[in-house]
């Protein structure tokens, strides 16, 4: 296992990689497009969601989304030689379906901040919040119905849909499963890897599995993405896990310990609860069957999993994960300046602190 040290507490913040800007007024204007129209308070919701509106409706510029998953989808099809707006339909349904997840993430998981602001179920209660994810995801559909590029056939179109389809669906799995496993101390690397590959892995996959099925038809590159993709969702979830227990509010807009306050089983409580010595298994499972987690058992978690080197544990199997992604196109024909984007984004998985 490669030995990394990306402490989040003193490492500097990294600027986003500057392809996130190539992209972000096409990304921008498609998704505003799909959500402007209707005045109606409901579509106000998903404005807010998005950053544009304040929770009366006024246009604001608050701190919005990375885009990550159609910046992904777009570079990916440039990289196997597409022209990119070919991909924009999948990569702006990818950003929906991934903002749908958000608005109900937050309320499964209680989280009352998201991007810094409070979430849409603190501004609005659960009713209102649910409804607003489900119209966001139905919405994310209906990007796939718009005018196509002349080089994209029915027969992609028709596979991106049950890609998508299929993501979506192995997402909300994975989501059942997060919340299945809170307070227990039972669950394995296996399991564990098994529950992030579906909750967030799906829709890191398959932004770059969909952008190569636009930009090209051989079947080899397209695997080789979605492989790709698949370390690359491992990375991302990896890396929030990470930041879920040790990042300062401020980086993350949400609370420090927060998993650990909510007994998730991410990865640095699987690593704890399975290096653990006897006394520490103990202490670790008495806070996860307690009904309310306080600062001081935090501290205690936050302890035991320093002494077992849990921080440096997660942060090498994030850069594993990042390698085996990447070795994935070592042999695929890409364009240069592709192929160094995408590693920088890889790399920037890595060390991100939002
Ligand atoms: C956060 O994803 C949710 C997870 C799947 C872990 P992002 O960090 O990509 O969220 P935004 O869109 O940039 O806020
Ligand atoms: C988010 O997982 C996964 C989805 C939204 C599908 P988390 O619950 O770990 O992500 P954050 O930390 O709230 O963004
Ligand atoms: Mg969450
Ligand atoms: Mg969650």
């Amino acid at each position: 296992m490669t030995d990394v040290t990306l402490d989040v507490s003193t490492a500097a913040a990294p600027p986003l990689p500057t392809v996130f800007q190539r992209y972000q007024e096409s990304i921008d204007f498609a998704l505003r497009d799909r959500l402007s129209d209707s005045t109606s308070s409901l579509y106000s919701m998903l404005r807010y969601a998005m950053g544009w509106s304040d929770a009366s409706g006024s246009p604001v510029s608050a701190p919005q989304g990375k885009a990550l998953r159609p910046t992904l989808c777009l570079l990916t099809c440039e990289a196997v030689c597409g022209e990119y707006k070919q991909a924009l339909a999948p990569a702006v349904a990818l950003e929906l379906i991934h903002n749908f997840s958000l608005i109900h993430d937050d309320i499964q998981d209680r989280d009352e901040y998201r991007r810094h602001r409070p979430t849409v179920w603190k501004v609005w209660g659960e009713p209102k919040a649910l409804t607003a994810g489900n119209v966001m995801r139905i919405v994310a559909d209906t990007t796939m119905e718009g005018p196509r590029g002349d080089s994209v056939s029915v027969e992609d179109i028709v596979t991106v849909i049950k890609v998508l389809t299929e993501a979506s669906l192995e997402m909300i799995e994975g989501q059942y499963l997060d919340v299945a496993f809170e307070g227990r101390s039972d669950i394995g690397m296996k399991s564990y890897l098994d529950m992030i590959s579906r909750k967030t892995g799906a829709l890191i996959r398959t932004p770059m599995h969909v952008g190569s099925i636009m930009g090209t038809d051989d079947q080899a590159i397209i695997q080789s993405f979605r492989e790709c993709g698949r370390s690359l969702g491992y990375v991302f979830q990896i890396r929030d896990d990470v930041l879920g227990i040790w990042s300062e509010e401020n980086t993350t807009g949400k609370p420090v310990g927060a998993d650990i306050r909510r007994k998730k089983n991410s990865l640095p409580i699987v690593h704890a609860m399975s290096q653990a010595d006897r006394a520490q298994k103990h202490a670790l499972e008495h806070v996860y069957e307690k009904e309310t987690v306080e600062d001081a058992d935090v501290e205690t978690v936050l302890d035991i999993m320093d002494s077992l080197g849990t921080e440096v544990f997660a942060n090498s199997m994030a850069a594993d994960h990042c390698e085996r992604g990447l070795e994935w196109l070592q042999g695929v024909e890409i364009h240069a300046d592709a192929r160094a984007e995408i590693e920088e984004l890889s790399t920037f998985l890595l060390i991100r602190r939002h």
